[in-house]
């Protein structure tokens, strides 16, 4: 099994929640994390497993990622498995106002097929101000990111 996690961060947390994934998902088999901002169409070949993981910015999904994704070739996630995650300030109405169902429809888009339910971590705060490593993540999310790793395998049998 090869799977990639590919993210975007502004402040480091939705790239912790992916690190973590890949702790528990490199267990099954090769695992690379990357940044959708260096993500390249070479990335994905051979892969069996894509899971996506943002921000939620604007209570969607921002621009950057929207754009990442765009640029990629019609059907090029055909055959694979895949999952999306964001994170999200847990007051807002989930199921409206959250990254994660919209980004999972991008991955379908291009071919992938849904082997999870969209997920969600949360931040404690949608402060947009500033730049740089912030931790804005609440308790037991990143034990939550992993559990979700391990319910995606056991989805994929491996
Ligand atoms: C421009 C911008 C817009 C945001 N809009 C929302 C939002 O609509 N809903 C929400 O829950 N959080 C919002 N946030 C907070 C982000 O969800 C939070 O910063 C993010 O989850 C932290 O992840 P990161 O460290 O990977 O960037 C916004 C943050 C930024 C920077």
């Amino acid at each position: 099994m090869k799977a990639l996690i590919v993210y975007f961060s502004k402040f480091g947390n939705t790239r912790r929640i992916a690190q973590a994934m890949a702790e528990t998902i490199k267990q099954a088999g090769d695992t690379r994390v990357v940044s959708i901002e260096q993500l390249t169409a070479a990335d994905l070949e051979g892969v069996d497993l894509v899971v996506l993981g943002s921000p939620t910015h604007g209570f969607t999904v921002p621009e950057a990622v929207r754009s990442a994704l765009a640029a990629l070739p019609a059907g090029i996630l055909a055959g694979k498995s895949v999952a999306a995650f964001d994170t999200t300030v847990r007051p807002w109405p989930l199921r409206l106002f959250r990254a994660a169902p919209k980004l999972l429809r991008q991955l379908s888009q291009l071919g992938g097929q849904p082997v999870a339910r969209p997920q969600t971590f949360f931040v404690r705060t949608s402060s947009t101000q500033g730049t740089g490593e912030r931790d804005l993540l609440l308790a037991g999310q990143i034990d939550r990111a992993q559990e979700w790793a391990g319910q995606i395998l056991k989805q994929m049998r491996v």
